[in-house]
């Protein structure tokens, strides 16, 4: 596809194409190398070295190439190194690298700012707040939430994730080795139910997942913790990302947003994996026609470069200089990626997202119906996952299938990564075609045929 200024898919070469066992003697000299510096808290899954990338292939130092699945964890929006990006980060670092909005004035970010206060799903005047990474912008939010409202409370849900630092560890819900030795917490927090479709809770007859939810917080948490007007805001996905890529009924947020109105509580919508047209939207809210009140973003923002925004109505981001501020927080070469990065969301990044989601979203049900093992399919774009479950009536977890399942296809040259208990999940880049999905969902199928007769 070509535009005037850019050819929005760039050409790739085949993968996967391994040329070695992997990983290779170059591959695996650095691994080893790296064991013996890094900190021992990353989570690697297995050893899969980089070298150089174009789109989602990805080359390691000994010349394997792999597809990409997961776009260095749903990141480089439009693909590994995508020439326009990188040419307009060249033009910039030729000009400046950093002065520091803090302080002074830029155009890159002006104009970023510019256009990321139109696209929200905000209507009416919005003010945006840059940041380098995904907790700090929750961070940013949490501060904006409390300022704002004067109040201290904050609701956020089960099985989220916001990120390392302390308030966005406090708002997630994930996992315990997340906050094991860390504690305490920032209190203030507490967490309810994000309703599940594929593993409802045991309801009350009249009930849905929905009502279970509101009734947790209206029936439980206002009466029994804390009275509404204490509370500052609801943390929320519109898909829970980490938590195993959830699609919560469509119903879920729009009633979210009405009980956050009732009460004057500010509804905080955390699209960082979500947003910036993954889900074939700009952002996830907008299949719903939900306006939060802040919108957190980050990973595909700057499809590469670290960069977080926080998007509020004018109105709530009144906070007074010197209240919150960041010395590298929309960094002119993240803010000029971040422009590139737009123009081809916007040039067609979005809908190639929807229909090759779609595309994406079939073909793995083709594999479900091939395999009990896999218990569900579910995702919206390329937002999606497979579930692995013991058996298809309990839908018990099974993450031992799951990673097994990861490893296999890494070993044939598939770069996949898990998420909540037990799901693979594929966030590629957005500028992947239907033909390196058949390839990658191709090997995913055989990888779940192998495991499966394994087991
Ligand atoms: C929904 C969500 N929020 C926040 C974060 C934290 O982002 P970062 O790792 O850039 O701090 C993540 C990271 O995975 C995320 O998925």
């Amino acid at each position: 596809m070509a535009n005037s200024k850019f050819v929005l898919i760039p050409k790739q070469p085949s993968a996967p194409e391994l040329v070695c066992k992997i990983p290779g003697p170059k591959a695996r000299k650095l691994v080893a190398r790296d064991k013996k510096v890094m900190s021992p808290s990353y989570t690697r899954d297995y050893p899969l070295v980089i070298d150089n990338a174009i789109g989602s292939v990805v080359t390691d130092p000994d010349g394997n190439r792999f597809l990409d699945m997961t776009a260095g964890i749903a990141v480089t929006a439009a693909g590994h190194s995508h020439p326009y990006v990188v040419r307009a980060i060249r033009d910039q670092t030729a000009r400046f690298l950093h002065m520091s909005g803090t302080d002074f004035y830029y155009d890159q970010e002006i104009m970023l700012a510019e256009r990321l206060a139109k696209l929200t799903p905000m209507s009416g005047r919005n003010r945006v707040f840059f940041t380098n990474s995904g907790a700090e912008a929750i961070e940013a939010a949490f501060k904006l939430a409390r300022h704002q409202t004067g109040r201290q409370h904050v609701i956020s849900f089960w099985g989220a994730f916001h990120g390392r630092t302390f308030g966005a560890m406090s708002l997630s819900g994930s996992k315990a080795i997340h906050r094991k030795r860390f504690l305490p917490v920032v209190p203030q927090i507490t967490h309810v139910t994000y309703p599940d479709p594929f593993r409802p809770i045991d309801l009350r007859e009249s009930d849905s997942i929905v009502d279970f939810t509101l009734d947790e917080i209206e029936q439980t948490v206002f009466r029994r913790e804390v009275e509404p007007d204490e509370v500052a805001a609801i943390f929320v996905e519109a898909i829970q990302g980490e938590g195993g890529y959830i699609v919560p009924p469509l119903d879920f947020l729009p009633r979210l947003r009405d009980l956050c109105d009732r009460h004057g509580i500010l509804m905080v919508c955390d699209e960082v994996q979500s947003g910036m047209g993954r889900t074939g939207k700009m952002w996830a809210v907008q299949h719903v026609g939900v306006q939060p009140d802040i919108v957190v973003s980050a990973k595909g923002i700057a499809s590469g470069m670290p960069l977080g925004a926080i998007i509020a109505r004018e109105e709530i981001m009144n906070w007074p200089p010197g209240s919150h501020a960041s010395t590298y927080g929309g960094n002119p070469v993240a803010c000029a990626a971040s422009l590139a990065t737009l123009d081809l969301l916007e040039g067609g990044l979005i809908d190639n997202a929807k229909v090759v989601g779609a595309h994406l979203i079939e073909r793995l049900q083709a594999v479900k119906e091939e395999f009990s093992a896999i218990g569900d399919v579910r995702g919206v774009g390329l937002m999606v996952a497979a579930d692995f479950v013991t058996d298809p009536k309990s839908r018990c977890h099974d993450p031992e299938t799951r990673n097994r399942v990861v490893q296999e296809c890494f070993r044939r040259g598939v770069l996949m990564l898990g998420c909540g208990e037990s799901a693979v999940r594929f966030c590629p880049a957005l500028t992947i075609s239907k033909k390196q999905i058949d390839v990658a969902v191709g090997i995913f199928r055989d990888a779940v045929a192998t495991v499966v007769k394994k087991s």
